[in-house]
């Protein structure tokens, strides 16, 4: 039986904010963002949009052409979660309009939960071959301003179908895992953005791709040279630079950007989207590679700090970009507004909700969902038709 990936798609905010913008505004040389980081924009959020509105946009298009009703399951994989209870799956499980008999559940550990979710899905779904799993990765990643993370920040949501008619990836059963206690990169909970020891983190991320590949390894994973791509979890699109030098050393042989620059397209436009940032190279992997994947193995590596990281391979399955949603993706990035320094402020800025008066947010984008405000501590969803 052939597990994997049915259906993959994205959804990022509709403005940005051009590093060229910050580095003059810091007055840093922009080689800094667009080379030394790897980054050219970051995906901005509006004040009416979260975890929650962003994770519905990208699963409509998947729930709009698929038999739904046979989705029993959402694992909904955030670090950006907004609330301490409730599963903010089950929001989007209404605003899709799913059936009720479907269970909801809220995965974290850094960027890695989302990897947890895929691996769980893949497990649930061999135990039932009739059912579906809905993964849903949405996340902000914030950074105070004035640091060296502001620059790696983004946003953005990755929706995946998993099922036994993986039309775009099967997803191979051998994974290598490295798990450690660090503090490289951490939120508590009275806090709107992490604390972050940014080149330890990055230090820890090449540790632990070298024990997860050697786990890998040793557990009947593929060779090296089986690989035809590779996709890294991706705070900034440089780190796949310094991760594949690694993975390649470690092989004993030259580093070969023809392997991860298709996977690195999308996200130098939109930034760290923490869960969804490893799924959104994946998406530019298959959208953006000259010629035919099909048939061929993709190498996949996922790290969360804290830190769990994870590498497991898929192989890319015939007929698949006919089950891709290229011209939608490509729009969202194309058709976005370019924002001031100010106007980015503001937007980060956006009153935080800290208690439970009635509160009222204009509509001032174009998506399908939105939140509307909070009233008796309750926050307001809402389809716009
Ligand atoms: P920084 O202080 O900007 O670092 O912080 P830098 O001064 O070393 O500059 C970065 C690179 O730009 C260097 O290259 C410079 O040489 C180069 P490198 O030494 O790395 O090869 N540079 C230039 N290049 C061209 N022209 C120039 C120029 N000037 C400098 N003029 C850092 C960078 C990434 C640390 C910071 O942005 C940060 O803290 N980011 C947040 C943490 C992070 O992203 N960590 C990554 C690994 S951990 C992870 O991925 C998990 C995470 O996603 C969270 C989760 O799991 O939930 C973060």
């Amino acid at each position: 039986m052939m597990i994997g990936i049915e259906k993959i798609s994205f959804y990022i905010p509709e403005q940005y904010l051009d590093l060229a913008v910050l580095a003059d505004r810091k007055n840093i040389d922009r080689a800094k963002f667009s080379k030394g980081i790897g980054q050219e924009k970051i995906a901005i959020p509006a004040h009416d949009e979260d975890i929650v509105t962003m994770a519905a946009e990208a699963a409509h298009p998947i729930i709009e052409s698929c038999d739904y009703e046979s989705i029993d399951t959402i694992l909904f994989a955030t670090e950006t979660a907004i609330d301490q209870s409730k599963s903010a799956g089950i929001y989007v499980h209404r605003l899709l309009g799913l059936p009720s008999q479907c269970r909801n559940v809220e995965l974290k550990q850094a960027c890695y939960g989302a990897t947890a979710a895929l691996q769980m899905a893949c497990g649930y779904v061999a135990r039932k071959p009739n059912k579906k799993v809905l993964i849903i990765a949405s996340d902000i990643s914030r950074y105070d301003i004035d640091t060296p993370g502001e620059a790696t920040q983004g946003a953005g949501a990755v929706a995946m179908l998993i099922s036994t008619n993986p039309k775009i990836m099967e997803i191979n059963s051998a994974s290598g895992c490295y798990s450690e206690d660090i503090m490289d990169f951490w939120r508590p909970n009275y806090r709107k953005t992490p604390f972050v020891d940014g080149k330890y983190s990055a230090l820890r991320y090449l540790h632990s791709l070298a024990h997860a590949w050697k786990d890998y390894q040793n557990n009947g994973g593929r060779d090296f040279f089986d690989f035809t791509q590779f996709c890294y979890h991706l705070p900034f699109t440089r780190m796949a630079e310094k991760a594949h030098k690694h993975l390649c050393s470690l092989n004993q042989t030259p580093l070969n950007m023809d392997q991860i620059l298709p996977g690195m397209m999308y996200n130098r436009q939109i930034g760290n989207c923490y869960n969804a940032s490893l799924y959104l190279s994946l998406i530019s992997t298959l959208e953006n590679y000259e010629g035919d994947l099909s048939d061929k193995a993709i190498g996949m590596f996922s790290y969360g700090s804290g830190a769990v990281a994870e590498f497991f391979a898929g192989v890319v399955q015939k007929g698949y970009k006919n089950h891709l949603y290229i011209k939608r993706h490509q729009g969202l990035i194309k058709n976005r507004k370019s924002l001031g320094y100010d106007e980015y402020l503001a937007c980060w800025n956006t009153p935080e909700i800290q208690d439970g008066s009635e509160y009222v947010i204009e509509k001032n984008r174009n998506g399908k969902y939105r939140l509307s405000g909070l009233k008796d501590h309750k926050r307001q969803y809402e389809s716009v038709a």
